[in-house]
């Protein structure tokens, strides 16, 4: 048996925008693990450096453009990846978006415009990409989802993303049930935060980085490569009896009551 914990294993990898991302972290780990990745870009803006980072990696891994609010997208990625790949063993959602306006202030003033396409992007595509994956996943699989702590408690600022992220842990635990007895396996990891673009969409979130550095069991902030290799265990085999859960690494942060 070879010691690689993904050898053989083929998967996708969504939602990098460039080196900081927490799917690049991911997709970096399960390649070193011995995995075959594929990934996607949001549009043609993003592309030459998710194709640069892309190309660092070993076998010449494919890259397909997939906004998610493109039902096309999603289909075209499905009929990609059954090329190229036949099928696949895991798949890592890491995306979300909100308009910057809607990541401060007051929650109510959130408009119907803005709270739909945060839900859109950032929790509805987990479902249409479960979708899209679950036929390709022939012989059982993985997904992994990001989330945060402020989808189920208050986090400063962080509005209508909280909701969407509540939404899209509920989301996880109803497709780890209807997927479960195709041995596909749904699961979140909720991450502390971490200096990314999207994060920094986030009004005062270096106050955040700072508040949890202080406050934390561990008395820092996480580490990409930890959130990595907590993406890495719930891909692999090595959580075969996980799925509809959330897993914290975040340094403790979500234990503390006062
Ligand atoms: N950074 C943190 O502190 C933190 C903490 C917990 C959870 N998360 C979550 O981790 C995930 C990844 O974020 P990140 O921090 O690595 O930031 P990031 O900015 O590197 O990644 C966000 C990604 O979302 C993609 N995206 C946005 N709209 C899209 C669309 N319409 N179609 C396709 N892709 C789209 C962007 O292209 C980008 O690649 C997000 O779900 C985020 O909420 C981040």
């Amino acid at each position: 048996m070879s010691k690689l914990l993904m050898a053989g294993k083929k998967g996708i990898v969504l939602g990098v925008a460039n080196k900081r991302s927490i799917a690049w972290a991911i997709a970096k780990a399960c390649s070193e693990a011995g995995a075959e990745v594929a990934f996607t870009y949001q549009g043609e803006k993003l592309k030459p450096r998710v194709e640069e980072l892309v190309k660092t990696l070993p076998g010449d891994p494919p890259l397909y453009e997939c906004d998610v609010t493109n039902d096309e997208d999603i289909a075209s990625v499905g009929a990609s990846l059954a090329k190229d790949f036949g099928t696949i063993d895991f798949l890592v959602h890491s995306l979300a978006f909100a308009d910057k306006a809607d990541l401060e202030g007051n929650f109510v003033d959130t408009s119907r415009r803005g709270y739909l396409m945060a839900q859109e992007i950032s929790s509805y595509s987990l479902t249409a990409l479960a979708r899209m994956a679950a036929p390709l996943m022939e012989t059982g699989g993985s997904i992994v989802t990001m989330t945060y702590l402020g989808g189920e408690r208050v986090v400063r600022n962080y509005n209508v993303m909280g909701v969407a992220k509540a939404a899209l842990e509920s989301s996880v635990g109803y497709l780890a049930a209807g997927l479960g007895e195709r041995a596909i396996r749904v699961n979140a990891v909720s991450a502390g935060p971490l200096n990314t673009l999207a994060a920094r969409g986030v009004a005062g979130f270096t106050t955040i980085l700072k508040d949890v550095a202080d406050k934390a069991p561990l008395r820092r902030n996480v580490e990409l490569e930890e959130v990595a290799n907590a993406g890495l265990f719930l891909l692999s085999d090595m959580s075969s009896g996980i799925t509809g859960e959330v897993l914290y690494v975040d340094c403790g942060y979500n234990i503390l009551g006062m």
